[in-house]
């Protein structure tokens, strides 16, 4: 209990040393760029600058860390610093040299690892597996803490149903379940036993509320949404996290129902605070409170810092509203004291928790030297890079290379050791591409693209960057590979696509390899669903590999020769046509549920179905799902299943639960994804599954905001995705 402490120091402090602790900066970079880390953010996005020169230049001693504003106390936090040099350089100015030696918290955009970049979120949430979470947030704490970092803007828990958004590759999909088991095993992981340790990591959860349904999936667009909605689908999810022990929170950088989330009371001190019980922090998203005036909330910066302050605004990044306006402010009188000392409280409160006031140099040059890329992180982002990859289809091929698989027919996929590959497109020798959006900390030299792959296995193959030499190098292979997909700026923050398809010049390269007669596999990088209807219809054989990280290369050769049996599932739906979109599983039925008849819930020029269903993916094997048996207990209906893998590849398999409320006093999905088990199954092994669903979980919210439980007929499947049909009904008095 750090209280008298917090009580005792904010009695010590200045007007100007309180509003210097809610103030987080950026280092701006000075000698060729004269620019701030928010200008040099914008240039990575918009491609002036690739992600490594936005690494090396945040690395390099060419920047201003503003240490006058550090030594005068008017700097509480850094964002972006991440090596342990400048990071103790800095902590020794806050705690050596400033009046009340009050230690900096130095925060970081670990999305999805450090240096030991694995998949983007997206990614690993197809693995549906929250261990493996666990194990990725926890190697990704240790190794950026090991680089003076406290807290990570992590994880982004924005259930997204429109693949438009580029920050689709920044969650863990469409679904909020998923969403808030994902979110939670990210906060334990980060966060690991006991904050206080050198290795901890607070989690900071964002954002917060709802950014993922952004109108249109157009970033930074509007959140319009029924208050169900809101409750139903999007905010479980924060919520999980914050019951996991997540230390900050991120307000979103988009308005909910007219009211900018930076200055949104309702959302930062009711239900945040009031309601979920949140003692953390709260911090903005880059530049946010100053950019409502923007949105037009307020007129000017003055009131910006006003309004997001009073709204349970703690910390300001890079926007210096803070710095600039809340002195004045509360010295005339406009703003009370108690208000700022309120953040003044929550921020220090999260400094103690993290020991950083007892120990502040948590870490030095020689601990990050030791940590960075170890060995078994290597092998750790492999194995979650190979278990997120989706096998979307794996058909026969009727020519004379043959598989070692059996299903009864003879798909392409696993290859047998010693094929010959004919491998096309830029993506299979691009490292840098493998890391996915927002990686700052990755290296490309440290990633392996399937080139370095084939290179370090010994396997033969012919390359073709663009399909040059087609015919010559089909005739001196067996299989052919076409690595296709969307470069890592083309998903993630900014990067919205109102066309989610390939581009013409590689879907013709697959259709032209096909022309060839030879087995093709295509290979996908990409971070957000596709529109690829061609692709799926013609091609014998779809791996979703994603952004895999740094291990990429081997990953994907880890699936393809089937060292790995895939087993992961989509969660997210990939759509027939860009027009689609949003398009999801758990939709409502309407009073004309899509159908033959012309006057029915559908497009005329898109099919009704997606081209590949939410829960999704293939395996080298066959699971049988059968009795299934559902028993009503005192508060609860127990779910079983019996699996059985009839094929000849010992596998895993997600067996997915799903329910419908058949009728309710407010129309409810056609599907919602209740509980999951990922489980391994020997070759020839039956394993009977069993979930339980506390009665109280089939309620929803009724048309006064009240969660209501009603009695009445719900349907359970039990199945291996979405579109399952082993199918119980069960009545709830
Ligand atoms: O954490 C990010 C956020 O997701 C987008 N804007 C910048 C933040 C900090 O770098």
């Amino acid at each position: 209990n750090y209280q008298k402490r917090i009580e005792d120091l904010i009695q010590k402090m200045t007007l100007e040393e309180k509003v210097g602790q809610l103030q987080q900066c950026g280092p701006s970079l000075v000698g060729a760029f004269e620019v701030s880390f928010e200008e040099l953010l914008d240039m990575m996005f918009d491609g002036r600058i690739s992600q490594e020169e936005f690494g090396r230049l945040m690395s390099t001693a060419e920047q201003d860390f503003h240490e006058e504003d550090l030594r005068a106390g008017r700097i509480g936090s850094y964002n972006g610093i991440g090596d342990a040099a400048t990071a103790n350089r800095l902590q020794k100015i806050a705690v050596e040299e400033t009046r009340l030696g009050i230690p900096l918290l130095f925060g970081y955009d670990v999305i999805h690892g450090f240096r030991a970049v694995t998949p983007i979120p997206l990614a690993e949430s197809c693995a549906w597996d929250e261990k493996l979470w666990e194990r990725t947030a926890r190697m990704a704490a240790e190794e950026a803490t090991s680089a003076g970092v406290h807290m990570t803007f992590a994880p982004m828990v924005d259930a997204a149903k429109d693949a438009r958004w580029g920050r689709v590759s920044e969650g863990a999909g469409e679904d909020v379940l998923l969403n808030a088991l994902y979110g939670a095993a990210k906060v334990r992981g980060f966060q690991g036993e006991d904050l206080t340790a050198d290795d901890a990591m607070a989690a900071c959860v964002k954002h917060f509320a709802a950014y993922g349904a952004v109108e249109a999936g157009k970033d930074y667009n509007r959140v319009d949404m029924s208050m169900q909605r809101l409750y139903e689908e999007y905010l479980p999810a924060y919520k999980a996290c914050i019951d996991a022990g997540a230390r900050a929170v991120m307000p979103a950088f988009n308005d909910i129902n007219g009211i900018p989330c930076s200055v949104n009371e309702w959302l930062l001190r009711k239900v945040l605070r009031e309601d979920w019980g949140f003692d953390g922090m709260t911090i903005s998203d880059a530049n946010a409170i100053g950019e409502c005036v923007e949105h037009g909330i307020v007129c000017d910066r003055k009131s910006a810092a006003k309004a997001a302050l009073e709204a349970g605004m703690d910390m300001d990044m890079t926007s210096n509203v803070y710095v600039e306006e809340l002195a004045e402010l509360v010295r005339n009188g406009e703003l009370s004291e108690s208000v700022l000392d309120l953040a003044v409280e929550n921020i220090l409160r999260v400094k103690f928790e993290l020991g950083l006031f007892d120990h502040p140099y948590q870490t030095d040059e020689e601990r990050e030297k030791a940590t960075l890329l170890r060995p078994q992180y290597r092998e750790l982002a492999r194995e979650a890079a190979a278990n997120s990859m989706v096998l979307l289809k794996n058909e026969e091929y009727h020519g004379a290379y043959s598989s070692p698989a059996d299903c009864g027919f003879k798909p392409i996929l696993p290859l047998k050791t010693g094929t010959r590959l004919g491998i096309f497109g830029e993506l299979a020798a691009d490292r840098g591409e493998m890391t996915g959006a927002w990686a700052i900390g990755a290296n490309a030299e440290d990633c392996v693209s399937i080139l370095d792959a084939c290179e370090a296995r010994g396997i033969s193959y012919r390359y073709s960057q663009n399909g040059e030499n087609m015919l010559k190098i089909a005739s001196e292979s067996e299989v052919l590979i076409a690595v296709l997909g969307e470069k890592k700026d083309e998903s993630g923050e900014a990067a919205s696509r109102a066309a989610i398809t390939l581009p013409e010049t590689q879907v013709k390269l697959a259709g032209d390899l096909l022309k060839t007669g030879k087995p093709v596999v295509i290979v996908l990088f990409n971070g957000r669903p596709l529109a690829i209807p061609d692709l799926a219809e013609n091609m014998p054989a779809i791996l979703e590999a994603w952004h895999p990280g740094i291990e990429a290369g081997n990953a994907v050769l880890d699936i393809l020769f089937g060292d790995v049996n895939p087993s992961g599932k989509l969660t997210v739906t990939f759509p027939y046509a860009s027009g689609q979109c949003p398009m999801y599983y758990a939709h409502i039925n309407t009073g004309r549920p899509g159908g033959k008849s012309k006057f029915t819930s559908k497009y005329l020029d898109a099919p009704l179905e997606p081209v590949f269903s939410f829960g999704h993916g293939l395996s080298y094997t066959q699971y049988e799902y059968q009795d299934l048996h559902i028993e009503k207990e005192k508060s609860a209906f127990r779910i079983c299943v019996s699996v059985k893998n009839v094929g000849s590849f010992n596998g895993a398999e997600v067996v997915q639960c799903y329910v419908r409320d058949l009728a309710a006093k407010r129309v409810r999905p056609v599907r919602q994804l209740k509980a999951f088990k990922k489980i391994e199954i020997a070759a020839g092994e039956k394993r009977v599954v069993e979930f339980t669903i506390p009665f109280e979980e089939l309620g929803y919210y009724d048309w006064n905001m009240n969660y209501v439980v009603e009695p009445g007929e719900f349907l359970f499947y039990v199945g291996g995705d979405s579109r399952c049909t082993l199918c119980e009904k069960v009545i709830l008095e």
